[in-house]
């Protein structure tokens, strides 16, 4: 079997479902305060461009996080598409009590598959925040979707290896407990495609009736990969983020999430529907440097698309003239 038949067998479902975070894991690793105003404005484009998901903020602490200190205002004057979800992070019930107000779509609740991060990310142990985590889930029932991502799922920047027990204990308490998804993150970019089939694999059917989601950031350059043995073990939702930015602040070595023009042209590229427009995206994508005041590291917005044709050496002709000469 080749490879293209054993893509085409592998993957299940061709339609894959792509949720943009830059506005949230992208932003809240940058130093200057982006004005409300340009947020919304970039808010709208996106959501014309036929993602799934856009996670516009956090309602996190403003000291933690005061990148993102104007959560309320974005969320009540963002021009809501009935067909994008619109995601809010929220690490406690403060946090959740601010999104429900804000009536976001999904409450997208956050927590370390490590003591370590997750102490440093939300100064509760792993414990404590499995505890109000649940209590979320039951305060939300019936006003509104909540999905976990599990952080640091394939491996912790302080704590190293991360046994996949705890992330799938972890996912199938929140599971009985009635949350309606689970991401599993990889934080700081350190999953192999090895370690996300081995993972990902028993996932799709160990937790049926939850949307699974997938969450790579491209710190060691393995993340497009990683969606392939995503893919391949059947999982059809992933995050990623307009331009690659991304990072946890409380999270030493993180860098960018997956590059969502990137991924889109990937899986454009092998046949795969995504319902997202890539000419669309990549306006918004071009629009990124101005506002966050520095390159962003996508590579498509640099290269263009791979089927975009250049003209060949301004002396083809005489280049080519010379070689037929030769041939005589
Ligand atoms: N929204 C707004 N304010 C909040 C809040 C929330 N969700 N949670 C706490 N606060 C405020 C409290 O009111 C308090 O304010 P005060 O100092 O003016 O009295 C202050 O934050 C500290 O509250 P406390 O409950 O002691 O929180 P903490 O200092 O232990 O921080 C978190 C805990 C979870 C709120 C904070 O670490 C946080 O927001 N982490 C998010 C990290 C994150 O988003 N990481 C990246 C995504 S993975
Ligand atoms: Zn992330």
């Amino acid at each position: 079997m080749d490879f293209e038949e054993k893509v085409g067998k592998e993957i299940p479902n061709k339609r894959i479902y792509i949720n943009d975070v830059v506005m949230r894991d992208g932003l809240q690793i940058e130093c200057n305060f982006i004005p409300t105003q340009q947020k919304i404005e970039m808010i709208n484009a996106l959501s014309q461009t036929g993602l799934h998901k856009i996670e516009v903020t956090s309602f996190t602490s403003p000291k933690a996080i005061p990148a993102l200190r104007d959560a309320e205002e974005v969320m009540m004057r963002i021009n809501r598409t009935p067909s994008v979800k619109y995601v809010a992070l929220v690490p406690n019930m403060r946090g959740a009590e601010r999104a429900l107000e804000c009536k976001v779509d999904e409450i997208n609740l956050v927590m370390s598959a490590s003591d370590t991060h997750n102490l440093s990310n939300t100064r509760m142990t792993m414990k404590q925040s499995k505890a109000v985590l649940t209590d979320i889930i039951k305060a939300a029932k019936g006003k509104t979707a909540v999905n976990i991502s599990i952080s640091t799922a394939f491996g912790c920047p302080m704590e190293g290896y991360v046994d996949p027990n705890v992330v799938r204990e972890l996912g199938d308490w929140f599971c009985s407990e009635g949350a309606t998804g689970i991401t599993i993150c990889d934080t700081t970019g350190m999953a192999n495609p090895i370690q996300v089939a081995k993972l990902s694999e028993g996932l799709v059917n160990r937790w049926p009736n939850l949307e699974l989601t997938l969450h790579f950031h491209n710190t060691r350059g393995m993340g497009l990969a990683n969606v392939i043995a995503g893919l391949m073990s059947g999982v059809n939702q992933y995050d990623a983020s307009l331009g690659g930015l991304g990072g946890c602040p409380y999270a030493p070595s993180a860098t960018g999430n997956i590059c969502t023009e990137d991924l889109v042209h990937m899986l454009t590229a092998m046949g795969l529907t995504t319902g997202v427009d890539l000419n669309k995206l990549l306006l918004c994508a071009r629009n990124l440097p101005s506002m966050v005041g520095h390159d962003v590291p996508g590579a498509i917005l640099r290269a263009g698309k791979s089927d975009a044709l250049f003209p060949p050496p301004i002396d083809f002709a005489e280049i080519k003239e010379r070689a037929l000469a030769r041939a005589q």
